[in-house]
């Protein structure tokens, strides 16, 4: 992951623009952050372990300097130490680096004699290129024969001493853009870092590279040839970057949820119906396969059991590293849906490249207009859940198992299993989704249950089908923000070996909103309970009765059609999870050890 920046303009105090651009970037990495810079015509590289804060104590804001590159780091090769933090320096040439050079032990072998100090893949990087300057005595052939030698990925803001008005970039396989201004130009691992100064941006192309001036912008091939690029712009609001009352962006983004889905479901009608035609209406599709990373699978989960259920088409769920290095079993009439919010995941990316070999048509479900998985997708359904901050996704989540209930829908549909009345039905029911999620986020009932679980160790989550899906994301977004080890089960198969790990200071929640399988999973919340195991109950009013002795707490969730219990009944498990790890004092939106957009393998 990580994210870098750089500037090269009139502006004499571009320590402000990288911060700032760094600041907005932090969501891709926060174990150290560094910028290096060029004032009075001396380099000057300041890194700091940690977070932006600790950096910006050890910057003279009042140097002047027109030229620089900052790095915020997801560490990959070497401890999150300052020492391993970017920018790293290897006589004239300095850089950043978002990616990993795979073979970097290869190269450092042919620099046996020359002293690394970091432990990271970068340093290795930027000894090649400062070889490779020094034998060619030209930048630009420099890159021309890095990107020949290096493998892997990697996006590289540099700077050489020997041209100190000038920022190079480089790309392959990781994001990376170029800010276009007036009398300045920038480089990013996204759009937002630059927004405060301009919106007109270049998306970089891998295998190619730019040196960028104040005042012009040069783009080449990998084989050194200048070649022709698109200005575009981004016409989005940079203020929703901001907590507004909130304390925390979580809790602001699962706010959020109901414009969410209002603005999803808004662009997924034509003439007030559910209409994907334009992408489905010629395609004979015998299998889906969706492709996705993270909480992106447990939304393919979900939507596994409704495509499957209500459209009579098998589902394959696939974690995308996986999918990567096994036998694919795929053709030209499969859909393949690559899941993604940043629409940057590497292992989704090239999970994606595969399905593309293979003749599959390819229709993403994304948050980032033209991010990189976008751009290679056939076609794209876009959720409209906006920038999300937090590292844990939720609107983002809630946004992906909307698109995919509404494709069960049409699908459904198109196979003639759903009829026009009950077309009908769940058209009008969908119109009441955002304010039964309102409704939702008035219960105050989330603070008591988490002051009961904040404390354990372990947490079990059990649903069968569709329920068991929520289960995966309730007991990721518990775990990766609270740090309590949770695990998701299906209801079935906790009595095969897990029950054992069952006492009273083990809670289990449980997620019931099928019907037609609820006195299954109720048999096993019975199981724990007879075992002394508190259970937390999230489920449907009209879905079974069951004894109040047979549960310690229970969220009932608004009455609607069945295949939109899910919409409803991640929002308890979201808020649970976040007043959980608000009252272990956790660093909510930027949990230890993780990242939102995940560049690396
Ligand atoms: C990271 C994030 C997760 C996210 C996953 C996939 O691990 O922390 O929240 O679900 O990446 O990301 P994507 O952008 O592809 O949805």
């Amino acid at each position: 992951m990580c994210g870098i920046i750089g500037y090269v303009g009139k502006n004499q105090k571009s320590l402000d623009v990288l911060i700032t651009g760094l600041e907005s970037l932090e969501y891709r990495g926060y174990d150290s952050a560094g910028v290096a810079f060029i004032s009075d015509d001396k380099l000057n590289i300041v890194k700091e372990q940690g977070r932006i804060r600790n950096l910006k104590e050890k910057l003279d804001f009042n140097m002047p300097t027109n030229i620089g590159i900052g790095h915020t780091r997801w560490a990959t090769h070497g401890l999150p130490k300052t020492v391993n933090a970017h920018p790293h320096n290897v006589s004239k040439i300095t850089l950043v680096h978002n990616g990993i050079i795979e073979n970097y032990e290869e190269i450092k072998e042919k620099f046996k004699t020359y002293n690394f100090k970091s432990e990271t893949d970068t340093e290795v990087a930027a000894c090649l290129l400062n070889n490779l300057y020094e034998k060619n005595n030209n930048m630009l052939d420099a890159i021309k024969e890095f990107i020949k030698e290096a493998k892997g990925a990697y996006a590289l803001g540099i700077i050489n001493t020997d041209y100190k008005d000038i920022l190079y970039a480089v790309k392959k396989n990781s994001p990376l853009i170029i800010g276009v201004g007036k009398s300045e130009n920038f480089i990013a691992s996204d759009v937002h870092a630059i927004l405060k100064y301009t919106n007109k941006y270049i998306v970089l192309e891998d295998e190619t590279f730019a040196k960028i001036t104040k005042d012009e912008i040069n783009i080449f091939d990998k084989n050194g040839n200048s070649i022709s690029y698109v200005i575009k712009e981004f016409n989005e609001d940079e203020k929703v970057c901001s907590k507004g009352i909130y304390d925390h962006f979580m809790l602001k983004e699962i706010n959020e949820q109901p414009e969410v889905i209002k603005k999803t479901i808004e662009s997924c009608l034509i003439n007030k119906k559910i209409d994907f035609s334009k992408y489905l209406e010629n395609k004979n599709i015998k299998k889906i396969v969706i492709i996705a990373c993270g909480s992106a699978v447990n939304a393919g989960y979900v939507g596994k059991f409704l495509i499957e259920e209500y459209a009579n088409i098998p589902v394959d769920v696939e974690i995308a590293s996986e999918f990567r290095y096994k036998k694919v079993f795929i053709n030209k009439e499969c859909l393949v849906i690559p899941i993604s919010q940043s629409g940057e995941t590497a292992d989704t990316l090239e999970a994606l490249k595969i399905a593309k070999s293979y003749g599959c048509y390819t229709l993403g479900i994304i948050n980032v207009v033209e991010s990189s998985i976008a751009r290679i997708c056939d076609d794209v359904i876009y959720i409209k859940a906006g920038p999300e901050i937090a590292v844990a996704t939720t609107k983002a989540y809630l946004a992906q198992v909307l698109v995919l209930t509404l494709l069960a829908i049409y699908l459904g549909k198109k196979n003639n299993l759903i009829n026009e009345k009950l077309e009908q039905e769940l058209e009008q029911e969908l119109n009441l989704l955002p304010n039964k999620i309102e409704s939702l986020l008035e219960n105050k009932d989330y603070e008591k249950i988490a002051k009961e679980l904040y404390s354990k160790q372990d947490i079990f989550f059990i649903g069968r089908n569709v329920d068991y899906a929520l289960c995966m994301e309730g007991s990721l977004k518990l775990k990766e923000i609270s740090y309590i080890h949770s695990e998701a089960y299906a209801a079935g198969e906790l009595k095969h070996g897990t029950i054992s790990l069952i006492d009273s200071n083990t809670p289990t929640i449980a997620i019931i909103t099928k019907k037609s399988i609820a006195s299954k999973t109720i048999s096993n919340v019975k199981e724990i309970k007879s075992r002394e195991g508190k259970i937390i109950l999230v489920t449907s009013s009209d879905t079974y009765n069951i004894n109040d002795s047979d549960y310690d707490y229970e969220i009932v969730i608004p009455k609607t059609k069945e295949i939109f219990r899910p919409i409803l009944a991640i929002v308890p498990l979201q808020l649970i999870s976040y007043y959980v790890a608000k009252l272990k004092g956790c660093d909510i939106d930027k949990p230890k050890n993780l990242a939102k957009s995940v560049t690396v393998e």
